[in-house]
């Protein structure tokens, strides 16, 4: 859908921004009549909207232990990804997308990767997105926004009105479009709603399932730092097993992981929450997010009572030993060696207590 609306506007001759989903409303405003692909989002709250995250969408390639996705954030977000969650680290002054540690799986530095983030926004006028940074080594907030400008984002960022807002009260998705504030970020540690007003603190304002998980999914409040009776909800729904004592991601489950329902299933966690509470979760984070040929979109889009209709097909799964790194890896660390490998690292890092979640 989103194809065709740019298609269109390029045949149409338009060539300033966002236009083919736009009306006059009058001369001075203009109002976005499809928000996150749909006319029905445009009045919804941010709120009430349930998104796919992934799981350190960063973390890309194949055979490496240390690694949740297959394919790069802009597969991810053109697949319909709405989520970026990331973990950062101190790489010598540089905030970097590690896991774990920068030795385990360096992801490049956060500037390239704000740089396509902001590519794909500016491709894409009528959705909304949002990041959550795991600030590992508690940078400041001023550090992010030096980065945020840089990339040109703090500027599409949006501030809301004070550091944490119920559930309930989160501008519509059409208001975010319309003021060109489509970018949501939410940070774990050290937000500071007084210095940088866009980087917003996590768990004041939305709570989480447990993390790490390796048996079944369950719905309790794990983190949280507010009333999670009004604030919004993100589920881990990613399963990892255990190697070496230490909780790692595995895809080779993570059809029936992803899928619609069945045991263990997204959807399966989905219902369990919504019976719990009563209202759908805001976020759910996955690992192999393409795993499922699309479910978890599909739970995503039956949450909001639209209609899941890709016009083109995400992508496929990498099975587990192809020896191409092609396709598969946009950032640095290529995929050269067995996913097994890593288990040398796993070993060498078992006596500090690293986790590969
Ligand atoms: C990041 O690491 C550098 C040393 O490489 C250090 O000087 C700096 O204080 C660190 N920054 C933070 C936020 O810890
Ligand atoms: C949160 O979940 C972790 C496992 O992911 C568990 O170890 C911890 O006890 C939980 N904490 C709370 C408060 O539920
Ligand atoms: C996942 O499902 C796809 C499509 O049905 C299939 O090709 C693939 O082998 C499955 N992968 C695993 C690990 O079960
Ligand atoms: C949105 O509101 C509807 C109607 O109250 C509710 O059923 C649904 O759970 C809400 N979704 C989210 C993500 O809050
Ligand atoms: C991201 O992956 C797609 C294939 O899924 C590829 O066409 C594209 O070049 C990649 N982007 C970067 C920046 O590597």
């Amino acid at each position: 859908m989103l194809k065709s609306n740019i298609l269109v506007a390029f045949i149409l001759g338009f060539s300033a921004g966002p236009v083919a989903s736009f009306h006059h409303a009058s001369p001075t405003s203009r109002r976005a009549t499809t928000c996150n692909g749909s006319p029905d989002l445009c009045t919804r709250s941010f709120g009430n909207v349930t998104f796919v995250g992934t799981h350190n969408s960063y973390a890309v390639g194949i055979n490496n232990l240390a690694t949740n996705q297959d394919y790069n954030i802009t597969q991810q977000l053109n697949d319909g990804v709405r989520m970026l969650q990331m973990q950062t680290h101190n790489l010598s002054g540089v905030i970097q997308l590690c896991h774990t540690s920068c030795s385990l799986y360096n992801g490049g530095p956060l500037s390239t990767y704000l740089g396509t983030v902001k590519t794909w926004l500016d491709a894409n006028p009528n959705e909304v997105l949002s990041l959550l940074i795991v600030n590992s080594d508690n940078f400041p907030p001023t550090s992010y926004d030096s980065v945020f400008k840089s990339a040109g984002l703090d500027t599409i960022s949006y501030a809301p009105p004070s550091a944490s807002i119920p559930a309930a009260q989160w501008p519509t998705l059409g208001t975010l479009i319309d003021a060109g504030t489509r970018l949501v970020t939410f940070m774990d540690a050290s937000a500071d709603f007084t210095s940088v007003p866009y980087i917003i603190d996590e768990f004041t304002n939305i709570w989480e399932s447990p993390y790490g998980v390796t048996t079944t999914f369950d719905c309790s409040v794990n983190r949280t730092k507010g009333d999670s009776s009004i604030q919004m909800y993100l589920i881990n729904h990613f399963l990892d097993t255990l190697v070496l004592g230490q909780p790692v991601p595995n895809p080779n489950q993570a059809n029936q992981t992803n899928a619609v329902s069945g045991p263990n299933s997204l959807g399966d966690q989905f219902d369990l929450c919504v019976t719990q509470y009563g209202r759908n979760p805001n976020f759910m984070l996955v690992d192999f997010y393409e795993y499922g040929g699309g479910s978890v979109f599909e739970v995503a889009a039956t949450a909001n009572g639209v209609t899941y209709s890709p016009t083109t097909p995400i992508a496929t799964p990498i099975p587990q030993g192809t020896s191409s790194t092609t396709g598969s890896s946009s950032n640095s660390a290529a995929p050269t060696t067995t996913r097994w490998a890593t288990v040398s690292v796993l070993v060498s890092s078992a006596l500090g207590v690293l986790y590969v979640v």
